[in-house]
């Protein structure tokens, strides 16, 4: 009798990082529930996961949305791993940042993890186990960037976010924790492994926060930068 799969739920899978994820946990024996606002993208990461033989659902999911994030977390089943991954970056220097602008940036890259967790931690916790996974970036979490300001204080938030939902969740027998990214498009010369990052960098590092063996890890915002953020 074959194990049934674990589910994963990826947001922003129509590219990049989200559907490197994707296509790494679908591998590593998930059923991957892909979403993104980009229906081609979907698309085509739905074709490159059922090639390698996984499976996959893509839906239509704006992350902005409360009513959208609560009616779709309200048709799963069991979840065992919400990787909350959609984001932008912002370029806007201090002078030219308005409200409109610096709202946009901190819904998306903030407000969306907590909107998520809020709408797949019930079921989280009625089955006493779930792990969510945010992206961060080590712009906030390590370093500042000029330019970024909105970028840097919303990722900022989601160190904040993800500790304290870690106290929040852990009880529950949730995990709670962050990756921070760098180095996807730096030079070689700035990172101290000598290379530029890739997405399957990243995804295979949230397939090992789902795993096993990082059972006893919350509440940590993790750099994944080939130690760009030591090196600065
Ligand atoms: N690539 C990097 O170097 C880097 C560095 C630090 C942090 N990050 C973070 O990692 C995450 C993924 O980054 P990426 O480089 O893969 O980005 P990307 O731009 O390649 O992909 C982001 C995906 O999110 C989707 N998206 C955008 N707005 C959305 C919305 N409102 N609802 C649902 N989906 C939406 C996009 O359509 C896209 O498919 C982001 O949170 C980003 O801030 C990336």
């Amino acid at each position: 009798m074959s194990t049934p799969l674990r589910t994963a739920v990826v947001t922003g899978a129509a590219k990049g990082i989200g559907a490197a994820a994707a296509l790494a946990l679908s591998r590593s024996g998930y059923h991957v529930a892909a979403s993104d606002i980009d229906g081609e993208g979907l698309k085509r990461t739905r074709k490159v996961v059922e090639a390698a033989g996984g499976s996959i659902a893509v839906a239509s999911l704006d992350v902005r949305h409360t009513d959208a994030v609560a009616s779709y977390a309200a048709g799963f089943g069991q979840v065992d791993l919400l990787v909350s991954n959609a984001g932008f970056a912002s370029v806007a220097f201090l002078e030219e940042l308005d409200d409109a602008h610096w709202q946009a940036v901190t819904d998306l890259n903030l407000t969306s993890h907590m909107r998520l967790a809020r709408a797949f931690a019930p079921g989280m916790k009625a089955q006493k186990s779930g792990r969510i996974v945010c992206l961060g970036s080590i712009a906030g979490h390590t370093y500042g960037w000029p330019g970024r300001l909105a970028y840097s204080a919303s990722k900022a938030g989601v160190t904040g976010l993800v500790r304290t939902l870690a106290m929040e969740l852990g009880p529950h027998g949730i995990t709670v924790n962050g990756v921070a990214p760098a180095g996807l498009h730096a030079a070689a010369e700035q990172i101290p492994l000598r290379r530029v990052g890739t997405p399957e960098d990243i995804a295979d590092f949230i397939v090992m926060l789902g795993s096993d063996g990082a059972r006893f890890m919350t509440g940590q915002m993790l750099s994944v930068d080939g130690g760009m953020s030591v090196s600065l």
